[in-house]
């Protein structure tokens, strides 16, 4: 007989979003500034109207409680609370308590990021994260989110401090499209500090609020499995990449930089939330790594965005954390883009089986978010990529329910993934 996965007593079951990638109708950050320049955004797409979250929020809350979600991770944009320098639109305050009062009518437990890779123009033109100095600002922004809405018990302020610093810093695919490695550490390490200024915002004024990081774990496969050259390469972008931040929110500091992260960030979590997505690849020339790759050559199931899919790797990042920190772990993004929903089924399965695994061997895992509930704005991407639970028409603003939606609302609702899904999924 085919193995039931049964999961812990309350186990959180969702997906999750960010504000600018769904809500649509955002014109007041560095990244609708960005799409407006031709060659930035594949197909010269535009984020736009995006999904219209922000007028069909209840609609959407409504869809993910039918479907069995018991929580929902989302986002506040930073550029519609505080428009301009010292100007707080109290309209978009109320929108958001609109919101959570949706999330709290439809039982979904909220999971709240203040920071989802966009910043307000005005920021922007200050030099945004690039500069210490500006870190005053983001603190305005969390002691206003803090003070208006204690009604949130969970928040995860960063999402993943490493992704601009290399996306936008170093690779210069993400405003504010600069390439340079300094850029990249100082951005990353004041991101991390942004991260503890939110902590202790939003712990003063709601002290009974759970606020996390939400890391980014890219699982680097050779680290573990290549040539000994291959490994110790591996380790070492292994280490500036995950282990550093890692380090930082588990222990306030970090090995081999000492002045890097200082106590600023000790005690400023109160759990560990990874994203994963997919192992990484180096291709070596000489000896040196010239490319990232996603994918081993042979693979044969791909997703859009080109990553093959390695879901080991994500019981190796649970039990990498679970083996330096010892608070509860969340799944706060696991996902995939692809236009075929059988693989996104076997996606999720796959994953989940592998979280499952970790909770046996011990790792104290709360929940896992989909990624991501309903189709949205990929980034430089575009549209092009389906990750939704629920697909989206974009003229229409129609909602489309997925096969695997349905699926994940079955395991959802039992709490368990029982053997007929198995079987359906796998044969
Ligand atoms: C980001 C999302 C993004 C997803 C899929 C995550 O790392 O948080 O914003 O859409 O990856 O690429």
């Amino acid at each position: 007989m085919t193995k039931e996965y049964l999961f812990p007593e309350g186990f959180l079951w969702g997906g999750a979003q960010s504000a600018y990638q769904t809500e649509g109708n955002n014109y007041n950050n560095d990244w609708y500034e960005f799409e407006q320049i031709p060659g930035n955004i594949k197909n010269n797409e535009k984020c736009g109207e995006s999904a219209n979250h922000y007028e069909l929020f209840e609609n959407d809350h409504k869809l993910f409680s039918n479907l069995n979600h018991n929580s929902h991770r989302t986002g506040i944009e930073w550029s519609r609370i505080i428009p301009e320098e010292n100007e707080v639109d109290d309209e978009e305050i109320e929108h958001y308590h609109k919101v959570f009062e949706s999330l709290k009518k439809n039982n979904l437990e909220g999971f709240v990021t203040l920071y989802h890779f966009t910043i307000p123009i005005w920021f922007e033109r200050k030099g945004g994260f690039l500069k210490n100095k500006n870190l005053e600002y983001f603190q305005q922004y969390c002691d206003i989110i803090a003070k208006n809405f204690p009604e949130i018990k969970f928040w995860n302020p960063i999402n993943e401090p490493g992704v601009v610093p290399l996306m936008g810093y170093l690779y210069g695919e993400f405003p504010p499209a600069k390439k340079s490695i300094l850029a990249y550490t100082k951005v990353y390490r004041i991101m991390m500090k942004a991260h503890s200024i939110a902590y202790k915002s939003l712990k003063k004024y709601n002290p009974k609020s759970q606020v996390g990081i939400v890391k980014n774990l890219a699982y680097f496969y050779q680290k573990d499995h290549g040539s000994l050259w291959h490994r110790i390469i591996s380790s070492f972008i292994d280490y500036t990449y995950n282990q550093v931040a890692i380090d930082a929110a588990t222990r306030g500091k970090v090995p081999f930089i000492p002045f890097t992260y200082k106590s600023w960030m000790k005690d400023t979590i109160d759990f560990f939330g990874i994203n994963y997505y997919s192992a990484v690849y180096f291709k070596f020339k000489l000896g040196i790594p010239v490319e990232m790759v996603f994918k081993e050559e042979d693979e044969t199931e791909i997703t859009q965005l080109g990553y093959g899919i390695y879901p080991e790797g994500l019981y190796q990042n649970i039990m990498r954390i679970k083996n330096s920190y010892n608070g509860p772990i969340y799944i706060s993004e696991n996902g995939i883009g692809t236009l075929d929903d059988s693989l996104r089924q076997r996606f999720i399965l796959r994953h989940l089986f592998e979280v499952h695994k970790a909770i046996e061997n011990g790792a104290d895992v709360k929940g896992f978010f989909y990624w991501s509930t309903i189709d949205n704005w990929e980034w430089a991407e575009g549209f092009e990529p389906r990750f939704g639970l629920i697909g989206i028409d974009y003229k229409t603003k129609e909602r489309q329910i997925r096969d695997s939606a349905r699926m994940y609302a079955a395991i959802a609702k039992k709490n368990k993934i029982e053997s007929d899904i198995i079987k359906k999924v796998f044969g």
